[in-house]
């Protein structure tokens, strides 16, 4: 018989890149941004807000963590009078970029939605993709205040979140075949918290892995129920808070598995 020889296990090599490098620059512009879907989806998510808020041309609209520009771009080249706002240096950058290769006048600013303060107030909030939650609770109390105060009396708000009975969509390891080889995205659902986090990986074909280092999202996303953000809206004075399931019109009704809770409110005249 011959001996069995143990093979041993391939050594990968482990290499941490910024959040910045990783997951900005290379998930959410290259690999996202370049993609048709995403382009696809923004038209409809821009489509969507622009017919539930009755946007028109020339109001002044401002989209709260607008990462890359993808949807601020298309709101501009509808005639709206755009400022996106994001924490991530890098998306901003782009965004510029993108405005100014769809030759569309937009306003972008590096900004942390928790500390915003406007001097001139707006027609339209839109906070899309989940960019809302990223907060402790407190301060996405105070985020949800500083909204309203941002708002024209009259003005409205339409604000995505994950929603967190459609989560069990969600959940698992998920694997994405892209250029650079595989891409590994594990969610985790927190139940006491009610937050979903995770991490990506990115396996490459010479066995370097490279894995995201610090992140401004790292205690993950507040998935949030109707009534608790229904609390949330009223307690800063907003009435009219309606929440859909789809980005279809006529508006969806949000069953238990949408996996978007999408939430329309206005601010009183
Ligand atoms: C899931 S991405 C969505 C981006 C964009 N709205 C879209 O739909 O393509 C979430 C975005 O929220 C931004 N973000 C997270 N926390 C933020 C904060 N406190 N203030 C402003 N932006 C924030 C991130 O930088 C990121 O671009």
């Amino acid at each position: 018989m011959p001996s069995k020889t143990r093979t041993k296990p391939k050594q990968f090599n482990r290499v941490v890149r910024t959040w910045d490098e990783f997951w900005a620059e290379f998930w959410r512009i290259r690999l996202v941004g370049g993609d048709e879907a995403t382009h696809l989806k923004s038209e409809q998510v821009v489509e969507y807000c622009w017919e539930v808020l009755g946007m028109k041309k020339s109001q002044r609209v401002l989209d709260l963590g607008c990462g890359a520009g993808f949807q601020a771009v298309l709101f501009a080249e509808r005639g709206a009078n755009i400022t996106g706002i994001d924490i991530t240096p890098v998306l901003i950058e782009h965004a510029l970029q993108l405005a100014k290769h769809h030759n569309v006048a937009a306003k972008f600013e590096v900004g942390d939605m928790r500390k915003l303060r406007v001097k001139d107030p707006f027609d339209h909030v839109v906070v899309l993709g989940m960019s809302f939650g990223f907060g402790s609770d407190e301060e996405n109390a105070k985020t949800i205040r500083n909204i309203y105060d941002a708002l024209k009396p009259g003005g409205k708000l339409l604000l995505t979140g994950q929603h967190p009975y459609g989560l069990s969509n969600h959940l698992g390891p998920e694997w994405l075949e892209c250029d650079e080889g595989f891409l590994l995205h594990r969610a985790e659902f927190d139940e006491d918290t009610c937050r979903l986090g995770g991490s990506w990986e990115l396996a490459c074909p010479d066995g370097t892995i490279i894995v995201e280092g610090e992140n401004p999202e790292k205690d993950g996303v507040r998935c949030y129920t109707v009534p608790e953000i229904r609390s949330l809206l009223t307690g800063a004075g907003f009435s009219n808070v309606q929440s859909h399931g789809a980005w279809y019109l006529p508006p969806q009704p949000l069953q238990w598995f949408s996996m978007e809770l999408i939430v329309t409110a206005h601010k009183k005249k």
